[in-house]
């Protein structure tokens, strides 16, 4: 350990683990994107919240640069630490805190995962309903931090909508407890409401009081396949009119042929573009009933051309395997991610317009497109053919997501659904922001970390 800074740190800090091995600097200073090479400083572990704070404090004092890292499990480098900054690791503040019954508030440190944030509800009676495929990697810091969404939006909206409480460290070492758990709070600005999706440039999420509701009810799951585009929102808008829906999610046949690759089941026969997991309530006999009725109904409109119906959960499990294993078997590729959000009733016209720029400008490549159609949000993932080096690549794709966030912006849509913006969609944030947007975004970031040390870089320049 030889840079001075960090001897003055840990001689502040003496408790701090520090980490400097370069093996730890490489796991620690890279997200799932793998574009940049992780370059961190070092990999600081508090393991309570004053650390945090005298961390925190250091580094506004000394101008050192800190990245926020939970499970490092985000799609647009917005824990990576590539340009000499301290890496803020929360994983050692893992612990679940309590639980109050009364107002069904689990209370949790902020380097938890989500699974084990699932598992602490389900003994409880109840359910904390944000779920996606990261879950046995991600923490709910970095959730929280990216207001992360997942397979039950279509439900249960986005992380935003379970946050009752935030213990969160502002940039000059502040402790801020904001909202304390409360239903009703007619005080003021919500700042809770304005860390959630801030992505580690407005404070340090330290804890968190997660709301829990009810267990779903029980469900059945049905993987259809489709024959083309129109059919996916006709089949959609049927199915939201007449069932209960819990998830509502599509991918290709591209994507498919990935994820079978990878060593899914196949689990359907037909050979067609399009397929949908649908998971709705299924309580009883007349809830089953429904299902089958609308499935008839969008066979018969030429809407659906084959589909399973699981008849256990293990059978679920290996429905949605096939989706929820798309980023894992594509991972090897290194695919360029879009992932965008519109509103439902503007997605026809922008996928046509998209289908069209994306044959026209992405001849040579794979376009794998899946995704919470239900909810808006669509993922493009463009894999690069295997002769074409990485930059070549980057370049060809950054220059395709400009005319695909033109077309976003005519459409009134959003650059980022749910991964954030991070680096990776940086250069794209004023396609779906205005610019006073932006200009009181950069205020609020300087009244929260005067001194500019909080995950630069990311979210904008
Ligand atoms: C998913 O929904 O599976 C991920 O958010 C998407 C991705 O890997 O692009
Ligand atoms: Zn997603």
């Amino acid at each position: 350990m030889t840079d001075p800074r960090l001897t003055e740190l840990t001689t502040r800090v003496p408790s701090l683990r520090l980490l400097t091995e370069l093996a730890d600097l490489i796991h620690y200073g890279r997200d799932w994107t793998r574009r940049w090479g992780p370059s961190p400083l070092a990999v600081a572990l508090p393991g309570s919240i004053e650390e945090v704070q005298a961390i925190v404090q250091w580094a506004s004092e000394r101008q050192v640069a800190l990245v926020p890292s939970g499970g490092r499990t985000g799609l647009s480098g917005g824990a990576v630490a590539a340009r000499g900054e301290l890496v803020l690791s929360l994983e050692r503040m893992n612990r679940v805190l309590g639980f109050d019954a009364t107002d069904r508030l689990l209370s949790v440190e902020a380097g938890v995962t989500l699974q084990a944030v699932h598992e602490a509800a389900r003994s409880h009676g109840l359910l904390y309903p944000v779920d996606f495929a990261a879950r046995g990697s991600c923490t709910i810091g970095g959730n929280i931090a990216t207001n992360a969404g997942g397979i039950r939006v279509i439900r249960y909206g986005t992380t935003r909508e379970w946050i009752g409480g935030l213990t969160v460290v502002a940039g000059n070492g502040q402790l801020l407890e904001l909202n304390r758990g409360l239903l009703k709070n007619s005080s003021g600005y919500d700042l809770r409401q304005l860390m959630i999706g801030s992505e580690g440039t407005l404070g340090v999420v330290v804890g968190a009081q997660l709301k829990l509701t009810d267990p779903a009810p029980p469900a059945q799951t049905m993987l259809l396949a489709l024959p083309h585009m129109e059919a996916l929102m006709q089949v959609f808008g049927l199915f939201r009119a007449q069932l209960k829906l819990q998830a509502f999610e599509f991918f290709t046949d591209m994507a498919l042929k990935h994820v079978l690759a990878h060593g899914a089941q196949r689990a359907i026969d037909a050979d067609l573009p399009y397929y949908v997991v649908a998971e709705y309530d299924a309580l009883d006999d007349a809830d089953e009933q429904a299902a089958l009725l609308a499935f008839e109904d969008g066979v018969r409109e030429g809407w659906i051309a084959d589909g399973v119906i699981a008849q256990s959960q293990s059978q679920a499990a290996t429905l949605w395997r096939l989706r929820e294993g798309i980023t894992e078997s594509l991972a090897p590729r290194k695919p360029y991610k879009n992932d965008i959000a519109l509103r439902i009733g503007a997605m026809p016209a922008f996928l046509h317009e998209m289908q069209a720029l994306l044959a026209r400008e992405y001849p040579r490549m794979e376009v794998v497109w899946f995704g919470h159609i239900g909810d808006g949000n669509l993922h493009i993932n463009i894999l690069p053919p295997e002769d074409m080096q990485l930059a070549e690549f980057i370049a060809h794709c950054e220059r395709v997501t400009r005319l695909l966030a033109d077309t976003l912006q005519r459409h009134g849509g959003s650059i980022s659904a749910e991964h954030g913006i991070g680096l990776v969609k940086r250069d794209y944030l004023g396609s779906t922001r205005s610019a006073a947007e932006i200009a009181l975004m950069r205020g609020v970031r300087q009244v929260f970390d005067p001194s500019g040390i909080l995950n630069p870089g990311k979210l904008f320049e």
